[in-house]
């Protein structure tokens, strides 16, 4: 970047409903924002990375009354399951929110009198369906029905009928608006598949949204009628303005990171976030976000992840079973993001060897013994480039960067990665073809400057890693003597590269090769 003023960039992760226990579902939304944060903040810039819980609305009211408890000591208590997970899993997130917190609470009854001031809600009667577990809305003509008359949402949940007095925001009316705002801003909803549904769901005809209930009352008071509270998904969205200040439109967050850069959402909430929320903020007269990117699901072992299954993966036990860094970068390796994925543990063993263990631990391993034991325990003065040393440092120093960039800022977390491993294997395959052990004997010179070609890519390869698996890259950092400030993206050049003569102590294992369990082994053959 050019300007001395840090450029702002604020991500968030959808805020969760405390009625579940978190499960790799969410560990995987969150991974991949902090994985965006923490590679723009290593990028120079000014970044705001928000997460949180969604604590209102009839599921979280009923998990409460289930539970026994008051709806407040309810969510005090499992809200923190979720921050937790900060970490659990080594999460950067700026701020933590909830929206059952006092500046949620004023956030959110200032954007309704936004919409009501501008004419976009009335009060009226709903009839209709409304699907508890999605905690949203459905046209008759969107739902199956069992043999025993149960009526079913697309999602599978169970609808039931509800007829009360609401208020209701006129959607209907902002059916051309969205989509000239999806046309001129074609980045807006990603990826492309997920876009055009969007896109034909407006064209198929907008209804008038129902926002406020009256038949409980865990939720934020609607302003000035606090029979009603406000319908669960408007508060939420309102969560990526609270954190910035709002309704204080002058306050320094606001003003810097307002709009968004990037909303990720699971592609089953799309519709509430590429529909309703750009009409709100429209009809508020604030700018919608930037871009919403909406990730597949995770099945697993095949099947849907599911309590009554007995197969929902807790991300403590994967941290156990592989490793924090690991499983973090299997979440974002294994499958393109955007698409739906099937987590099997035979894959993750597998990925973790090969491309952890085997291909960079393994290389670091190397080079760093070789130069202990060969080179006066630091590092060696290169001597004259040849073509193939030069080849490896271009891309280390200069290219891969450029790639896992353009990667990054279009969500693709797996070809970031990819560029990673590519040059990780061509680095292993380099210390093949030198055999830097041969040349001992031969051309000490020489072997000086292939292992310093080698450290020096490790170097590079350690600065790319710090998004993904950042407590691993630390530490092969530090093995390489690089230091704290010298640890920005801005530090991936040829004028950064190490020093000759850093000490150089026996390498310590980075990431260790996992053992494979029997039935781990078995479910790979099969
Ligand atoms: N509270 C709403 C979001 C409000 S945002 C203003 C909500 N919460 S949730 O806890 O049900 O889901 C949060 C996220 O977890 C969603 O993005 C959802 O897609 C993701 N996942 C839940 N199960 C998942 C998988 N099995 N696989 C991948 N992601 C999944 O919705």
């Amino acid at each position: 970047m050019t300007t001395g003023k840090p450029e702002p960039y604020y991500i968030t992760t959808p805020i969760y409903y405390v009625n579940d226990i978190p499960h790799l579902g969410h560990t995987y939304t969150t991974v991949a924002c902090d994985v965006l944060a923490r590679f723009k903040r290593l990028d120079g810039y000014d970044v705001k990375f928000l997460t949180g819980t969604d604590e209102h609305g009839l599921k979280v009211h009923q998990a409460a009354a289930k539970a026994g408890i008051d709806p407040q000591s309810f969510t005090d208590k499992v809200s923190q399951n979720f921050r937790a997970l900060t970490d659990l899993m080594n999460y950067s997130n700026d701020d933590f929110i909830r929206t059952t917190e006092p500046r949620h609470i004023k956030a959110a009854q200032a954007l309704w009198k936004k919409l009501e001031e501008a004419g976009d809600i009335y009060l009226d009667t709903y009839s209709g369906w409304y699907a508890v577990r999605d905690e949203a809305y459905y046209g008759e003509d969107e739902l199956t029905e069992t043999p025993d008359g149960q009526k079913i949402a697309p999602s599978g949940a169970a609808c039931e009928w509800v007829e009360e007095e609401s208020y209701f925001f006129r959607l209907s009316a902002w059916e051309e608006r969205l989509l000239a705002f999806y046309e001129n801003n074609p980045g807006f909803i990603q990826p492309d598949v997920r876009r055009n549904e969007v896109v034909s769901f407006v064209k198929s005809g907008l209804r008038d949204l129902s926002i406020s209930r009256t038949n409980f009352d865990w939720g934020v008071p609607v302003p000035g009628n606090d029979k009603h509270v406000m319908y669960v998904w408007i508060d939420a969205l309102t969560n990526y303005l609270t954190a910035l200040g709002y309704p204080d439109t002058d306050a320094p967050d606001f003003k810097s990171f307002w709009p968004a850069d990037l909303h990720m959402v699971g592609k089953d909430i799309l519709r509430f976030h590429a529909v309703y929320w750009p009409a709100f903020l429209m009809a508020a007269g604030l700018e919608p976000p930037k871009r919403i990117f909406a990730h597949g699901w995770w099945t697993i072992e095949g099947q849907k992840m599911s309590k009554s299954l007995g197969n929902v993966i807790a991300p403590h036990d994967l941290v156990d079973r592989y490793g924090l860094d690991q499983t973090r970068y299997f979440l974002l390796r294994e499958v393109p993001f955007g698409n739906d994925g099937n987590f099997s543990h035979a894959h993750a063993l597998q990925r973790v060897n090969s491309e952890l263990a085997n291909g960079l631990g393994n290389l670091m391993q190397r080079t760093l013994s070789m130069i202990h034991k060969n080179c006066d325990q630091k590092m060696p003065e290169p001597q004259d480039l040849a073509p193939e040393d030069q080849a490896l440092l271009a891309v280390a120093q200069d290219t891969m960067l450029q790639r896992i960039r353009k990667h990054l800022d279009a969500q693709k977390f797996h070809l970031a990665i990819e560029e990673i491993v590519k040059l990780t294997n061509d680095a292993n395959a380099y210390i093949d073809t030198q055999a830097p052990w041969k040349l001992k004997k031969e051309n000490p010179a020489r072997m000086g400057t292939v292992l310093y070609v080698l450290a020096e890519v490790t170097r590079c390869l350690a600065l790319a890693m710090q998004p993904f698996t950042p407590d691993s890259a630390a530490r092969m950092l530090d093995q390489l003597g690089v230091a704290d400030e010298k640890r920005a993206l801005s530090c991936l050049c040829a004028a950064e590269a190490l020093r000759p003569g850093t000490p150089i102590a026996a390498p310590e294992g980075i990431f260790p090769r996992l053992v494979v369990a029997e039935e781990t082994k078995q479910e790979a053959a099969g």
